[in-house]
C-alpha cells in the first residue's frame, strides 16, 4: 500500500484489497468517545449502531481501556493448554449471572458460539442413543445465527445460504411465533433441539410474542428436546434485562452470547445448563483463541457494568425516549408502518411506499451525522450503546429527522 492518505484513497484501497463481501458506507471512522465517533475528515457522528450492537458501553470506555491495558501488560495469550485467571473468573461471573448455567465454553464470535451449541446438541442426542436422523435442530424463518456452514444452515434465510450447498443436514424451519407450526414440526419425535432468538435481530427486529418462549419450553420438555436461546444480539442488557429471556421467565438449556460481551473486543460464549453441562468431554471441541486473557479481562468488566441496575435503568429510560422520538418523527413525516422491539433494540418498519429504501435512508442519515443500521431492506434498526446519554440520544434523533425529511410522505409537517 502506498501510504494512502485521504478518505478517498482509503476507500479506494478498501475496494481494491478486501474480498468484497461488505459494502461499507463511504466513511472512514477514526476515533470515538461515548456514543460519538469522528471520521478521518473530522466530522462527528452519533452512533446508533454501536458496531452492530457490540459497543454497549460506548467507544473508548475508560474502564474497558483500563482492563485491556492492565491485562496487555501481564499476559496476552496462553491457549487452553494452560489455565489463566481472566477467563476463569469470567466463566464464574457468567455462570453466577446466568440464573441457569453450570458451565461455560469460551470462543471468539457469535457464530462460533452457535456452532458449539449445534455440536453440543448433536452430541447430547447421540449420547441418548438417538440415530442421526433423530437429531434435528428446529430454527425459525427470519432467524440469523451466523456464517459458519452449520450456523448459516440454522439461519433460515435463503439469501445467506444460496450457493453454499450442500448444506449440513438435520435442520428444520418453522415460521417465527407460529406455535402450531412448531407443534406439528415436533410431532415426528425427531427434533433434538429448538434454537431461537428471543428477539430476532437481522430478521427485522421482531420479538417473540408473549408466551411463545414459554410454550417452546413446554414443547421441548414434552419431546425431550433442548431449548437453545441465541442472545448474541439481544442479550447483555440490550432489552433492559441482562438476558432477554428473563422477560418471559423461561430459561434455556443452552445460551449463546457474543457481541456486547466484549464491549468491542471479540469474544463469544456458550452457557450450558445442567442437562448439557457434561455433554462435550475432553477432545470433543476446542479453539486456540477462545478464553483469550485480553478478551476475558475486558468482558469481565463489561459484564459487571451491563448487569448493573443503573445501566439497565438507563436502557429503559433511553428506550422510551428513542421510541417517543421515532413516533414523533413518524407523526410528522409519515415513514413507518410499525415501531417494534424492546429496550435499546428497536426497529422501525418502513411504510409500504418506502419499502426497500432502508439503505438509502442510512446514507442520508449518515450525511446528517447519524449512524444507524438496517435489518433487511425494509427496517431501520437502532441498537445504540446502552449507556447512551439523554443529550446524545436527543442529538441523534434531531439528525435522524433531518436525514429522513427527504423521504416524507406528508408534506408541510416535516
Ligand atoms: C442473533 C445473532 N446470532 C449470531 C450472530 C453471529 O455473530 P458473529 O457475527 O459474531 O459471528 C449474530 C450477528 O449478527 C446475531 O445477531
Amino acid at each position: 500500500m502506498n501510504a494512502p492518505d485521504t478518505t478517498a484513497d482509503l476507500l479506494a484501497y478498501a475496494d481494491r484489497y478486501y474480498v468484497p463481501v461488505y459494502r461499507p458506507r463511504r466513511i472512514v471512522l477514526e476515533r470515538g468517545a461515548g456514543s460519538r465517533v469522528w471520521d478521518k475528515d473530522g466530522r462527528d457522528y452519533l452512533d446508533f449502531g454501536a458496531g452492530i450492537a457490540v459497543n454497549a458501553l460506548g467507544h473508548a470506555n475508560p474502564e474497558l481501556i483500563g482492563a485491556l491495558a492492565a491485562q496487555a501488560a501481564r499476559l496476552w495469550h496462553t491457549s487452553n493448554v494452560f489455565v489463566s485467571e481472566p477467563p476463569l473468573r469470567l466463566a464464574e461471573d457468567l455462570v453466577q449471572s446466568s440464573g441457569f448455567a453450570e458451565r461455560v465454553f469460551l470462543c471468539n464470535s457469535g457464530t462460533e458460539a452457535n456452532e458449539a451449541a449445534i455440536k453440543m446438541v448433536r452430541r447430547w442426542a447421540a449420547a441418548q442413543g438417538r440415530s442421526p436422523d433423530r437429531r434435528v435442530i428446529l430454527t425459525f424463518q427470519g432467524s440469523f445465527h451466523g456464517r459458519t456452514l452449520a450456523a448459516v444452515t440454522a439461519t433460515a434465510q435463503p439469501k445467506y445460504q444460496e450457493g453454499y450447498e450442500p448444506l449440513p443436514g438435520g435442520f428444520r424451519y418453522c415460521a417465527f411465533n407460529d406455535l402450531a407450526a412448531v407443534e406439528a414440526a415436533m410431532d415426528s419425535g425427531d427434533v433434538a433441539a429448538v434454537m431461537v432468538e428471543p428477539v430476532q435481530g437481522e430478521g427485522g427486529v421482531v420479538p417473540a410474542e408473549p408466551g411463545f418462549l414459554k410454550a417452546l419450553r413446554g414443547l421441548c420438555d414434552r419431546h425431550d428436546a433442548l431449548l437453545v436461546f441465541d442472545e448474541i444480539q439481544c442479550g447483555m442488557g440490550r432489552t433492559g434485562k441482562l438476558w432477554a429471556w428473563q422477560w418471559d421467565g423461561v430459561a434455556p438449556d443452552i445460551l449463546t452470547v457474543a457481541k456486547a460481551l466484549g464491549g468491542g473486543f471479540p469474544i463469544g460464549a456458550l452457557l450450558a445448563g445442567p442437562r448439557v453441562a457434561h455433554t462435550l468431554q475432553f477432545g470433543s471441541h476446542g479453539t486456540t483463541f477462545g478464553g483469550n486473557p485480553l478478551a476475558a479481562a475486558v468482558a469481565r468488566v463489561a459484564l459487571a457494568r451491563l448487569r448493573s441496575p443503573e445501566l439497565l435503568a438507563n436502557v429503559e429510560q433511553q428506550s422510551q425516549a428513542l421510541r417517543k422520538g421515532l413516533e414523533e418523527i413518524d407523526r410528522d413525516l409519515g415513514l413507518f408502518h410499525e415501531i417494534r422491539g424492546r429496550g435499546l433494540m428497536l426497529g422501525a418498519a418502513l411504510a409500504e411506499p418506502l419499502r426497500g429504501k432502508a439503505g438509502d435512508m442510512l446514507d442520508r442519515a449518515a450525511e446528517h451525522g447519524l449512524l444507524i443500521l438496517q435489518a433487511g431492506p425494509d427496517v431501520l434498526r437502532f441498537v445504540p450503546a446502552l449507556n447512551i446519554t439523554t443529550a446524545e440520544l436527543a442529538d441523534g434523533l434531531a439528525r435522524l429527522r433531518l436525514g429522513l425529511a427527504g423521504f416524507a410522505s406528508r408534506v408541510g409537517n416535516g
